[in-house]
């Protein structure tokens, strides 16, 4: 029997990879434009920091974590999220005089959740978090970003921002008591209209109710009361503010009073991206306000945003809108010792001027030598046999137009340079 991998979590074979080089690349290039640098956290910490900053009775911290007890007998979980590391790093290098705080990060979460398509156990994020500004030019700016970055990658099209305040710790539990109050008031028809688990998070968590997705709890948080119409002054001019800051920069968006995001320190703003083209997992990125949780973490009162992007649901999204796959500017076929060895030559000095080479290296006729070098997908094909070995020449085969030409190997650069070979 193979032993196969576990459920929910999955290899990136090379031709994917490829695809997640480009995403993660050219996000740490594009969030650097904005002032972000990238900081790496380690994939596990101890547990009770994920249940004070993510939230003892959300599902992440009572479901989904990958806890266990080390040897030393130390509780320690796989980090479902990114933003509690960084601020735990934040406080623990002693940053908070250093205001802007502009990091970002990519790696693997871990969240014991039902695997489905866009929505696994162990998955990677691209983030940010901005910490030291308070005002709505931050949250926008984040926003504005994310669009742009989504834009350059080729994933512009048919997304929806979307965006809700949460209040804050003056407005929220005013409203989340009508809320409780609304939700105990609706009549079903054996007591409760709603799904099991929304009647536990009715007593825990109730906020959580609006995002259910069962068709019997969307009905009753459709008619719920919304937390913007009790904001307290302070939240509400600055969900204002944003809004003119959205308005100002032309980006579209659209209020969803009912995104209440599966994370307790969101403060104020909390926002997705969303598609219509992933089904149920249509989140792209996500985030929001946390002005509490550096404080809750032990830290002074340091106001902050952040999001996080889903790389598995980037890659889909790119693997729908085929981009050309990344085949090497040429292929080395070479029968024979010194062939082999002038090959190895040539394709050094290739790489040297930068340029993407593969040697065949797998031996065998020269018949067998070219379909390899066909299926890669290379437009040029340089080939060796005894006869240009002995003379220091090269073959080149354009793979596209199928004409071929001798050349000295010197000239094998250059001729590689010209326009129209390098354009295929
Ligand atoms: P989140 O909404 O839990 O937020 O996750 C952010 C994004 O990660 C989601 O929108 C989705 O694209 C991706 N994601 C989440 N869970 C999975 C999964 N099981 N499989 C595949 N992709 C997934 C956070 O994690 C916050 N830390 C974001 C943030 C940063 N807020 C402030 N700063």
């Amino acid at each position: 029997m193979m032993i196969q991998t576990a459920r929910g979590v999955r290899d990136i074979l090379p031709e994917e990879a490829e695809v997640w080089h480009f995403l993660e690349e050219t996000a740490i290039t594009l969030f650097g434009l904005y002032g972000y640098q990238e900081v790496r956290t380690p994939l596990f910490e101890k547990s009770g920091l994920f249940s004070r900053a993510v939230g003892e009775t959300t599902d992440i911290v009572e479901k989904e974590m990958y806890t266990f007890t080390d040897r030393g007998g130390e509780s320690l979980s796989l980090r479902p999220e990114g933003t509690a590391s960084v601020v735990r790093a934040f406080l623990e290098a002693g940053l908070t005089r250093q205001l802007p705080w502009r990091v970002c990060y990519r790696g693997p979460m871990f969240r014991y959740e039902r695997p489905q398509k866009g929505r696994y156990r162990q998955f990677h994020q691209l983030g940010c978090e901005l910490l030291g500004p308070a005002g709505p030019l931050a949250d926008a700016e984040q926003m504005a970003m994310i669009l742009d970055y989504l834009r350059r990658v080729g994933l512009g099209e048919g997304l929806t921002l979307e965006i809700n305040s949460l209040g804050c710790g003056a407005c929220r539990p005013g409203y989340r008591e009508g809320l409780v109050g609304y939700l105990r008031s609706v009549p079903g028809d054996a007591g409760s209209p709603l799904c099991e688990n929304c009647r536990r998070r009715l007593r825990e968590n109730p906020l959580r109710v609006l995002d259910c997705k069962l068709p019997e709890c969307r009905a009753v948080a459709a008619r719920a009361p919304v937390m913007r119409d009790h904001l307290c002054p302070p939240c509400a001019d600055h969900f204002r503010g944003l809004v003119a800051e959205l308005e100002g920069l032309a980006l579209p968006y659209v209020l969803n009073p009912l995104m209440v995001r599966g994370l307790d320190y969101y403060t104020r703003t909390a926002f997705e991206v969303t598609t219509t083209r992933l089904g149920a997992q249509n989140a792209v990125a996500a985030g929001g306000r946390y002005d509490s949780l550096v404080a809750q973490l032990g830290g002074p009162e340091v106001p902050a945003i952040g999001f996080a992007m889903g790389l598995e649901r980037l890659a889909l999204l790119l693997a729908e809108s085929p981009r050309a796959a990344a085949a090497p500017a040429a292929y080395v076929v070479a029968v024979g010792e010194a062939a082999e060895l002038l090959g190895a030559r040539v394709a050094a000095s290739l790489r040297g001027a930068g340029l993407r080479v593969v040697a065949d290296l797998m031996g065998g006729s020269m018949k067998s030598q070219m379909k390899r070098a066909d299926r890669s997908g290379a437009p040029v094909t340089l080939i060796l046999g005894e006869e240009e070995a002995a003379k220091g020449q090269v073959m080149v085969k354009n793979m596209a137009a199928r004409t071929q030409r001798i050349l000295a190997w010197e000239e094998v650069l250059p001729y590689l340079d010209t326009p129209s070979v390098r354009g295929g």
